[in-house]
């Protein structure tokens, strides 16, 4: 737990009214919860486990490791089996349909737990969240549910924690949008090396599939003094690598009272002493400076690796997407990347079957692949949002038109893949020890810095430590290698 938070949670009265301003008054509800998780574990003679859940992508990551560290600071003991657990907690995702199913599938599991567990809390938050449709649903067939919040109120948990074992009822509190960012709330970090740190949330580009811009609301730049102290204290505590993280990375600092680019920011980070690794996601190609190229290629700490999505390789497509480059600028902002830095990885992400997409569109798709030759590529097919404007779009592509083109893209992206990772058979490279390998525990597992995934035999001491090694055989899209010693 952080000493500092300790000490002004200790100083806190709870006999006197909660304070207005934050983080004060999250320490103070964590206090008050803290006494309701201390009252129940008493009654029951044993300690309260809690279980967070994370579904979708790296912002929701970060944002359960807040959540995470409010519930230990509350009391909770973490579990990992959530039928297990007296307070579970579903941080969703709605970028795609089938996360959103997910989630009613596990929370009818659930609820066939709580009615044995009378006294087990469910609370709900995250993206899908901010859809009112899913509240309205919720309400209604979901009534086991104890605490639905939003995206943009994430910092008041403990508040709404509290409020519901105040009221022994459904507690709902979602906002529309917010321009406020609340810093110091306590965090449990997953691995003891490596962090996230939001650099921005929300995003101003409307893709016109995309939710993301309803749910996570308007793009809003942390302060960096914030981000460079928040960097220095994970440094201090045996942090090697971060990756900042926002929606739209490139276009960092625009909207701050002070502009900054992204890429001086990056510089800023590259100062600090201790950090071996930087990391960055995402990128949009529209705001991909020639200013962020030369830094990336300058620095000894940034990776070799860029998540540049391209969505489609057709320009028509594109848009109407509302992406904002072409085919061509696309390629050729990788021709200046690969240049500047001709070991780097890219990967991408691309949707198939946007409404209106023809066999010639994916044609294009398929050659910007070819071209571009991505070291990996999230595929996804293309799903409908309510409220976005390529749901009114007419044109829908028949499913089993979709699902073809999706398994003769997947296997491209998956020849070429393996293709360029055997490209880096028999030479030595620097390895992040990650975790003691999952089927074999006289291997360990680690990263390279363009983000490939290596196995080599290894203790558990090495985890968390920076090792040379040599690669010796590529597996398709991960490597063995082998200490150098
Ligand atoms: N359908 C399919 N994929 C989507 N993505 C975002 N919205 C949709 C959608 N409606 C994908 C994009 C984005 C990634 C995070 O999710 O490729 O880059
Ligand atoms: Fe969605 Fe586009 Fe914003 Fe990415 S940049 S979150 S795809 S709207």
């Amino acid at each position: 737990m952080n000493k500092e938070i300790e000490r002004l949670i200790d100083e806190i009265d709870l006999l006197q009214a909660a304070p207005a301003e934050e983080p004060m008054r999250q320490y103070y509800f964590i206090k008050k919860c803290r006494q309701y998780v201390k009252e129940i574990s008493e009654k029951l003679g044993r300690p309260l486990r809690a279980a967070t859940v994370t579904f979708g992508c790296q912002m929701n990551a970060r944002d359960s490791e807040k959540l995470t560290g409010i519930l230990e600071e509350i009391g909770y003991v973490e579990e990992s089996v959530e039928e297990k657990a007296d307070f579970v907690i579903y941080n969703t995702c709605t970028v795609r349909e089938n996360a959103n199913q997910r989630v009613y599938g596990r929370l009818g599991q659930l609820n066939r737990v709580k009615r044995k567990n009378p006294h087990m809390l469910i609370g709900l938050c995250g993206c899908m969240m901010q859809e009112p449709h899913v509240v309205e649903k919720l309400k209604k067939s979901y009534r086991f549910v104890d605490l639905i919040f939003g995206t943009h109120n994430i910092y008041k948990f403990a508040e709404i924690l509290a409020t519901r074992f105040e009221s022994e009822r459904m507690v709902i509190d979602i906002w529309k949008d917010t321009d406020k960012i609340v810093e110091d709330l306590p965090s449990e970090r997953k691995y003891p090396f490596k962090s996230g740190v939001n650099i921005m949330f929300g995003c101003n580009n409307f893709c016109s599939y995309c939710i993301v811009p309803y749910v996570r609301g308007r793009e809003r730049s942390r302060n960096p003094r914030d981000i460079l102290r928040e960097i220095e204290t994970l440094v201090a505590d045996g942090v090697k690598e971060v990756m900042l993280l926002g929606q739209n990375v490139n276009s960092y600092g625009k909207t701050l009272e002070e502009p900054m680019s992204f890429a001086e920011l990056l510089r800023e980070v590259e100062k600090i002493e201790g950090l071996e690794r930087i990391r960055f996601m995402t990128s949009h190609p529209k705001d991909l400076s020639d200013e962020l190229i030369e830094v990336m290629k300058t620095s000894r700490k940034i990776c070799r690796h860029l998540h540049l999505p391209v969505q489609s390789g057709s320009t028509d497509i594109l848009k109407k997407m509302n992406r904002r480059y072409t085919k061509e600028q696309y390629l050729s902002l990788v021709d200046r990347i690969k240049t500047a830095m001709p070991n780097i990885s890219l990967t991408t992400d691309i949707i198939v079957g946007f409404p209106g997409e023809t066999e010639a569109d994916f044609q294009e798709t398929l050659d910007v692949v070819q071209k571009v030759r991505y070291d990996s590529a999230f595929t996804f097919i293309y799903s409908k949002r309510t409220g976005t404007p390529a749901a009114a779009m007419e044109n829908q592509v028949p499913q089993e038109v979709v699902k073809d083109r999706f398994d003769r893209l997947l296997k491209e992206v998956q020849k070429i893949a393996a293709e360029e990772c055997s490209k880096h058979e028999g030479t030595t490279q620097t390895v992040l020890v990650e975790q003691m390998n999952e089927q074999d525990d006289t291997l360990v597992t680690g990263r390279l810095s363009n983000n490939l995934l290596v196995h080599f035999p290894g203790t558990k001491e090495m985890i968390g430590q920076l090792v040379d090694v040599k690669l010796i055989s590529c597996k398709g899209f991960y490597y063995i290698g082998e200490a150098v010693k």
